[in-house]
């Protein structure tokens, strides 16, 4: 098997349409230390209106959030993105296959603005289309497309969307990760899950009860992906070597360590962690969960949170009679996430406020029809 290569850019720098990172962005930014920058925001966010609506991932830093009309994972951003027809604007905080996603599930008179279009995701460069192609032959060469439904997890590109709207599949995120399985699971034998291999294993594993051995990891930078056609044959899940270089550096020394310095302390992860972190934490579950969780405990609770730091600084600060800690101390922000910063919310208001239409994700219309289905698919997915 020819193995497609993925081209590595710099962020901020070059273009390569074909991945969601190093996408050059324009425009003269104010500067981070314009004493007016908060100022600027909020004339220029009044001056947009209702024309606008500001979506905020739990992720982004606090100076965004600040200007966000809701906030929200992934799952709820889509929903919200959906549920906004009158607004000309969607401006996404957040990265970029979540702007994709917004485009794909708005109106074509709505424009979706990306405030960083480096702003894209390291475990969606992890998967480039091609290479699914090129997995979903071997599938076909070993006599198993037909019983393989493929379901990716919201973090790719819509390009690998639109593949698993054309081939049966649906989209995920970490809250409906379950429900989007045992859907699959009604339809065919095995799963190709893209690309996040912890999510699509602790689901699989945790909540399906399936085991360690059901699962096969598919490289793609292996010929006939690493795995035997026996193998594959023989997986209920198969799992596209992918990860998240944030959720993935979390390790069970990370765990052992918290417990024997707060004692008492509940260990709270988000299932893009590994395998054997999630088995070593106390709780798992998406980032609503994270919220939902700490949000109903109660004073004096103990947490070690484990998913952006952003996120954990955040409910630390909201939650004083509560002790909450960041799971390690080595781990960082994630830095797509973070490249969305207030010169860049600033930079993107204002232009769209004094009537220039930048950094718009715009999904090329078959792409965006087969994507859709995988999204709608998702969306309709039981509560
Ligand atoms: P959710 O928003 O689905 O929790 O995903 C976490 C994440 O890593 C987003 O990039
Ligand atoms: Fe991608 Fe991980 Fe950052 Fe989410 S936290 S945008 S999955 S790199």
């Amino acid at each position: 098997m020819r193995s497609t290569p993925v081209p590595l850019t710099l962020l901020g720098s070059a273009a390569d349409p074909a991945t969601e990172k190093g996408v050059e962005c324009p425009g003269d930014l104010p500067a981070p230390s314009d004493p007016d920058l908060v100022e600027r925001a909020r004339a220029a966010r009044a001056a947009l209106g209702s024309r606008a609506f500001v979506l905020g991932h739990h992720y982004q830093r606090d100076e965004v959030i600040a200007f966000a009309d809701v906030t929200g994972d992934s799952f709820r951003l889509a929903q919200q993105a959906a549920a906004r027809p009158d607004a000309e604007f969607i401006i996404f905080c957040g990265v970029h296959f979540m702007a994709e996603s917004a485009d794909i599930l708005t109106t074509p008179q709505q424009q979706v603005v990306l405030p960083d279009l480096a702003a894209g995701c390291s475990m969606a460069d992890m998967a480039a289309i091609g290479q699914v192609e090129e997995a979903w032959e071997v599938l076909t060469d070993a006599g198993l497309a037909e019983s393989t439904i493929p379901v990716t997890y919201m973090n790719s590109s819509a390009a690998i969307k639109a593949f698993t709207g054309r081939h049966g599949g649906t989209v995920c995120t970490s809250s409906n990760a379950r429900r989007a399985l045992d859907w699959a699971f009604a339809h065919g034998e095995r799963v190709l899950f893209l690309p996040d291999q912890h999510l699509g294993r602790n689901t699989a594993v945790r909540e399906l009860g399936l085991s360690l051995d059901d699962c096969a990891v598919f490289d793609p930078r292996l010929p006939g992906g690493g795995v035997s056609a026996s193998a594959l044959a023989a997986a209920r899940m198969v799992l596209w070597r992918g990860h998240c270089s944030v959720h993935g550096r979390f390790t069970q020394k990370s765990v052992s360590e918290v417990r024997e310095r707060l004692p008492g302390v509940q260990v709270l992860v988000h299932p893009e962690c590994t395998h054997e972190v999630v088995t070593a934490a106390d709780l798992v579950g998406s980032t609503e969960f994270i919220i939902r969780t700490v949000n109903a405990a109660p004073a004096g609770s103990v947490w070690a949170i484990g998913t952006e730091l952003n996120l954990v600084k955040r409910l630390a600060q909201e939650h004083p009679e509560q002790t909450i800690v960041f799971l390690d101390r080595a781990v960082c922000f994630c830095s797509t996430m973070n490249r969305i910063d207030l010169p860049h919310l600033v930079w993107a208001m204002e232009n769209l406020a004094a009537g220039t239409l930048v950094n718009r994700i715009e999904v090329d219309g078959e792409v965006a029809r087969w994507a859709r289905i995988a999204l709608d698919r998702m969306l309709e997915l039981p509560g």
